[in-house]
């Protein structure tokens, strides 16, 4: 990473209150219940969180505890049963999607090649054919996909569609980037490799992104913040500042900061996961 990237990006941890930016997300006591034959599910229950215009925040918790949910709300594919949430809308004028959410499973359609994927987006908002073109080919030349920007999915390796599918979602140039375990499919070779890409297109373009995942070593790898949920229903129990320095590369995983890092988001989540497994949530 240049230093001009380094350069570009504020620190949501440093400088005076005056200086913080004016939050890009705020979710106050969301509430989720979700109607069911027996009693009403609480997916969610008085989750709050804010997050800084080009933080990146992860969420952990164990299963069952609301993540999912609760990106579906700040993707607004749910609506919260109380609570409320607001996304600020950029100022500089211009006319982007709110939100683009990579799921776990890609989520691209397998008819369509590489180039076509990345540039739906585009075209559901009506960019014209040309310019939609040259925007995507420029995205898949980004994550490393120019030679297979005619192939279809089912040609591609699984870290090969998550970037095809990362790159549709940048590609839209969303207010804010949604990302529910969008490694959790690929071996741990291609997860570690995918953390460095991710990594290296969020610290060039600053994004905003809320991201699931079940890996803590993932979330402190990234991260600005990390959220640790209780089980089920899913409350906010601990958040952690992240102040490795960045640029950041794997090498740092190994280093006592890290390790420590680890070990404190760990205390909180063991017995929530213990709770989830032994059926108490
Ligand atoms: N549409 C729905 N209808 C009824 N219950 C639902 C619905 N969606 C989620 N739930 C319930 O809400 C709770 C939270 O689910 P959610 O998928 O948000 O968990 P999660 O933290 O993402 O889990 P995982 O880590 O396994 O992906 C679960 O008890 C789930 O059964
Ligand atoms: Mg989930």
């Amino acid at each position: 990473m240049s230093e001009a990237h380094g350069a570009r990006r504020h620190d949501p941890h440093q400088g005076s209150p005056a200086a913080e930016p004016a939050p890009k997300i705020v979710a106050d006591r969301l509430h989720k219940r979700f109607p069911a034959a027996g009693e009403p599910v609480v997916a969610l229950e008085e989750l709050s969180l804010t997050v800084a215009e080009g933080e990146l925040v992860s969420v952990v918790g164990p299963s069952g505890c609301g993540k999912t949910t609760f990106l579906r709300l700040l993707a607004g594919l749910e609506e919260p049963t109380s609570g409320s949430l607001a996304i600020r809308a950029s100022d500089d004028g211009a006319q982007r999607p709110q939100n683009a959410v990579v799921f776990q499973e890609y989520g691209i359609f397998p008819w369509k090649t590489v180039l076509q994927n990345v540039a739906f987006g585009l075209q559901m908002r009506g960019v014209a054919r040309r310019e939609r073109e040259e925007q995507a080919q420029a995205w898949v030349e980004r994550v490393g996909l120019a030679r297979f920007a005619g192939a279809y999915p089912h040609e591609l390796s699984g870290g090969m569609k998550q970037r095809v599918s990362i790159a549709r979602a940048l590609a839209n140039d969303p207010e804010v980037l949604l990302m529910d375990e969008p490694l959790g499919a690929l071996d741990a070779q291609t997860r570690t490799v995918m953390q460095e890409e991710i990594l290296d297109l969020w610290e060039r373009d600053q994004k905003t992104v809320v991201y699931i995942t079940h890996s803590i070593d993932e979330a402190v790898f990234l991260s600005d913040r990390v959220v640790v949920m209780t089980a089920h229903p899913g409350r906010k129990k601990a958040e952690h500042a992240i102040d490795l320095p960045r640029p950041r590369r794997w090498e740092q995983t190994g280093g006592a900061d890290f390790a420590a890092l680890r070990l404190q988001i760990w205390s909180d989540l063991e017995d929530e996961v213990k709770r989830t497994m032994a059926g108490q949530a």
